[in-house]
């Protein structure tokens, strides 16, 4: 069913006046959707819905860029916020909060000996290059995967305006999954890396073995493992990937699911590597600012409680096969699937004009009422039989209207909206 933007738009246009781009990221903006055919403001949500400023309802699937992970407006969460306002928002002084939330993190994520924490993933992995480079003394740093917008990793992406080349040189890339790949350039670098930043688990999980042999690799050439785990961080498991592969990397960084909405990161590692922040300066005025500490405390013990990350791995086993199955039997099994993970099923597309077939996939989905990107993005408050059915059967009205699109003579003509552009890609 067409939807009206027409508030939507409107506001679009008078945030362009003041605000580049209309909005605070790249992938909330017309770049990633179809200005016109998509809505660019919501304004309420509850659970796993979603409504925008023209009341249009959907079910999220994108889930504000993942911080959510219980559901929006979860009652617990709310309450302990509320219960810590009654006190204050921040002092001039540490709060008792700040040693309750590190002593939680000590427990249920295996590495963590000690913790310090930060308001975006960006601000924990910056802290924790910049302690890998002061304890091996060494400066370039080893990547896959997207790690924020600080000048260290963003260097060495094609956004990297702005960034000075004596920067951008420092970062070097490597495929993930790939033990070839990493030696080549372990050696390449001869003895100046410092760390290698994975994300340990993602669209896909890692190999068999290849965090071990990257262990012993790293080990064996003195370089430092960051599991920057802001995404997959109590999603995969509890006490992220290193619970659940058996593996201890040397620092890691948490943000996005931890405070369930809540602008709240964490750096946690070895007591020898974080003691050096002793001299190593890593500071924010709003770390220790104790609303997203509650908020945090109270999605843990929640996310413990009830055993989140199992419920999202078999709701996201159930969407991927009950939608993979509508794309068989509509026939788009050339053109698309769902894959990897379970606790986050990947889309995938298959076919080399995938920039349209995104923007006609995104702005089908809008129609049908299902807000989503480019994977299911869960949460507790999607793990509902009837929430399930009524997904996939709105998925499967817009797979169909896809394929009629599809079948046309000129497919593009029927893109509604202003075309989709892409940012970059860092994720395999
Ligand atoms: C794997 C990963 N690392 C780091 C970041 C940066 O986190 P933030 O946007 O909170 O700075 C993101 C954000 O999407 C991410 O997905």
């Amino acid at each position: 069913m067409k939807k009206s933007f027409k508030i939507s738009n409107r506001l679009y246009g008078r945030a362009s006046k003041t605000i580049p781009l209309a909005t605070q990221t790249f992938s909330k903006s017309s770049m990633q959707w179809p200005l016109g055919a998509a809505p660019m403001f919501f304004e309420k949500a509850k659970g796993c819905y979603v409504y925008d400023v023209d009341g249009n309802k959907y079910i999220d699937y994108l889930l504000a860029l993942l911080p959510i992970i219980l559901g929006y407006k979860d009652n617990d969460v709310d309450r302990a916020v509320k219960k810590q306002i009654n006190k204050g928002v921040i002092f001039s002084m540490s709060h008792p909060i700040e040693i309750e939330l590190a002593e939680k993190l000590n427990t249920i994520i295996p590495y963590a000996e000690m913790v310090r924490f930060g308001k975006n993933g960006s601000d924990v992995l910056s802290a924790a290059i910049r302690l890998a480079r002061a304890y091996t003394k060494k400066d370039l740093v080893l990547v896959s995967g997207y790690h924020g917008w600080h000048d260290w990793f963003i260097g060495s992406t094609s956004r990297n305006a702005g960034v000075p080349k004596e920067v951008r040189r420092l970062t070097k890339n490597f495929k993930f999954n790939d033990i070839e790949n990493l030696t080549y350039n372990i050696k390449k670098y001869n003895n100046k890396i410092a760390a290698v930043v994975i994300e340990p688990d993602g669209y896909s999980p890692p190999n068999k073995n290849f965090l071990k042999e990257l262990k012993k690799i790293c080990r064996k050439n003195g370089i430092l493992i960051i599991f920057d785990e802001i995404v997959c961080g109590f999603r995969t498991s509890l006490g992220g990937a290193s619970e659940k592969f058996n593996i201890k990397p040397d620092l890691g960084c948490f943000g996005k699911s931890l405070g369930n909405g809540y602008p709240i990161s964490a750096i946690v590692g070895k007591k020898k590597i974080m003691n050096l922040m002793k001299d190593v300066f890593v500071s924010g005025t709003y770390a220790g600012e104790t609303l997203s500490m509650a908020a945090a405390l109270a999605t843990l013990n929640k996310i413990e409680k009830l055993n989140v990350p199992e419920k999202l791995s078999v709701l996201g086993k159930k969407l991927k096969k009950l939608t993979n199955r509508k794309i068989r039997d509509i026939e788009l099994n050339d053109y698309i699937e769902f894959a990897g993970n379970d606790w986050w099923p990947r889309l995938i597309i298959k076919k080399n004009n995938q920039s349209f077939l995104l923007h006609l996939l995104r702005q089908e989905f809008i129609k049908n009422g299902v807000f989503m990107g480019s994977s299911f993005n869960l949460c507790l408050a999607h793990s509902n039989n009837d929430i399930l059915k009524n997904s996939v059967s709105k998925i499967e009205k817009s797979l169909l209207n896809v394929k009629d699109i599809l079948k046309k003579k000129d497919p593009q003509n029927f893109l509604e909206g202003c075309e989709l552009k892409s940012i970059f890609s860092v994720r395999g």
